[in-house]
């Protein structure tokens, strides 16, 4: 990740508005901020750009998968236009903002595809396509992307974009920076005082603002039972050199599950997928993307591999606005379904919006106090899990009762008086030792072996081997024990 030298919040400062997350969604919209000629102040916990929006495939795009098709029957095709509308005016706002920032994220124009890379896809793939219709994008029935392997159905729509995610979210932070604005990194918001001003504290400083947006990925203060509306899923990616062969110049996804997401940067091939409910166990998801890759390329060497989590409201639209119903000072961006590059965008024109206090033609769509009454049985089935991750602890067993045999670089629980820890070795032999119980609403956490990190199954929290913060809903750390 590129070096920036920004300062983390000491002291108490104060803002017009402060916005907690320094990824796309809160930048966009202090940035808009900034330019209604507003004070505002980014609080970031780790470094801007270093969430999901600098960890993804880099489409920006209208053109979402099978997502129209989800939402029509979700909803009705009255909120797929306007999810169309608002995801073109975001993909138009990215290259606008590139173009007058001057920012140097390798942008380039390119179509955007859903494919069908096993033949029973392609109802999928035709179903998509009549949404998106009906939805008023331009689209074609195009098999016309350049892989090589056999397409067997695909929608095409042209104009999309392609950038280096991370660069251009950097570029974003610098025109927020200075003038009055700040942006703070390594600045972890752990207490939010909903007032007048409002007040977000971190362990080292405090902000005060008349306003506040939420722009951390899930939603970190519990309140508005977010958690009971959202899910993370997981997803991985790899980025891979290629001996003879060119990558695809098209932005494509498959319309089956596994999904088989591909773009391409700087002549290198990009592969996403291996989605799974975040805080479950992947099985080798960096093996089987390289294998993908290998399958159907003239693969080099894997030049980089990632992953990152991004939350899904249960009726399949972003979350954008008051946080709670009827309150104005705090506002809130989240459940991007993976498409966050264009939605994040224009979840940061109806913020902005909201907090000038002008009308915005989409709000209503997505106001997160929504009701989807087609969607309740997938609320239902989303909730189901969570009271057997809560008493986990004491149905699942220990693996051991020590850690003496433990080999480097894996994770097992262990009894712990009367409860269990969760002990990882590391490749020097050291011990690390936490408590299972997740601090945010006390599901138990399991380890990821693929991240090396203990993730929780019910609303994503992650935390390192040390049990510091890694993704929020929480914003403490795993208590810390002496490993047996
Ligand atoms: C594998 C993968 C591939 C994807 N590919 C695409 C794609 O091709 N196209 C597309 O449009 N979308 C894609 N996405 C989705 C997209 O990356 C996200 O939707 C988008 O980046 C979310 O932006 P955000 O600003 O909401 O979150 P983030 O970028 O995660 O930013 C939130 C920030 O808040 C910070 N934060 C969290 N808690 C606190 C706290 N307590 N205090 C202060 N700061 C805090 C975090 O550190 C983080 O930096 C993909 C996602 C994944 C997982
Ligand atoms: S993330 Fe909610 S209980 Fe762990």
């Amino acid at each position: 990740m590129p070096a920036t030298a920004r300062p983390s919040l000491r002291g108490a400062r104060a803002f017009d508005v402060a916005v907690v997350g320094g990824g796309i969604a809160g930048l966009t919209t202090a940035l808009l901020l900034k330019r209604q000629g507003l004070a505002v102040a980014v609080v970031e916990a780790d470094r801007v750009g270093g969430g999901a929006s600098g960890n993804n495939t880099a489409k920006v795009t209208a053109l979402q998968s099978t997502v129209y098709s989800k939402i029509v029957a979700r909803h009705d095709t009255a909120v797929a236009r306007t999810y169309a509308q608002a995801s073109a005016a975001g993909v138009e706002l990215v290259a606008d903002l590139v173009r007058e920032l001057g920012i140097d994220c390798g942008f380039r124009r390119a179509p955007a595809f859903t494919y069908a890379y096993r033949a029973d896809e392609v109802d999928a793939v035709e179903d998509e396509l009549a949404a998106t219709r009906a939805a008023g994008l331009p689209v074609t029935a195009d098999a016309g992307l350049d892989v090589p392997f056999t397409v067997h159905a695909a929608v095409r729509l042209d104009d999309q974009v392609a950038l280096h995610p991370l660069r251009y979210v950097l570029g974003l932070a610098d025109a927020v920076d200075g003038d009055g604005s700040a942006v703070f990194e390594h600045s972890r918001v752990e207490r939010l005082h909903d007032g007048d001003p409002c007040r977000v504290h971190t362990a080292d400083g405090v902000v005060s603002a008349n306003r506040v947006v939420v722009a951390t990925h899930y939603p970190v203060f519990d309140r508005g039972l977010y958690f009971a509306r959202l899910e993370a899923t997981r997803s991985y990616g790899i980025a891979v050199t290629l001996a003879s062969g060119e990558p695809p110049t098209g932005l494509a996804i498959s319309a089956g599950s596994p999904s088989w997401s591909l773009s391409s940067y700087d002549g290198k091939l990009v592969v996403c997928g291996r989605a799974h409910p975040a805080g479950d166990r992947p099985d080798h998801p960096y093996e089987e993307l390289e294998a993908f890759a290998r399958e159907h390329w003239d693969v080099e060497r894997v030049a980089n591999r990632w992953s990152a989590q991004d939350p899904s409201a249960y009726d399949q639209l972003p979350m954008i606005g008051a946080y709670l119903p009827g309150s104005d000072r705090l506002q809130v961006a989240t459940g991007f379904m993976k498409w966050g590059l264009a939605t994040g965008t224009f979840a940061a024109r109806i913020l902005a919006d909201a907090v000038a206090g002008e009308e915005n033609p989409w709000a209503s769509t997505f106001s997160p106090h929504r009701l989807s009454l087609k969607s309740l049985p997938d609320l239902l089935k989303m909730n189901a899990s969570t009271g057997l991750d809560l008493v986990g602890e004491r149905i699942r067993p220990a693996d051991a009762s020590s850690s003496e045999h433990l080999p480097a670089g894996q994770a097992h629980v262990v009894r712990d008086g009367l409860g269990k820890m969760g002990v990882y070795r590391d490749h020097d032999g050291g011990l690390h030792g936490v408590s299972m119980r997740c601090t945010h609403l006390g599901c138990l956490v399991a380890f990821n072996d693929a991240e090396a990190s203990w993730d929780c199954p019910c609303h994503g929290s992650r935390f390192d081997v040390d049990g510091n913060v890694l993704e929020g809903p929480a914003t403490k750390p795993l208590p810390r024990r002496a490993p047996k």
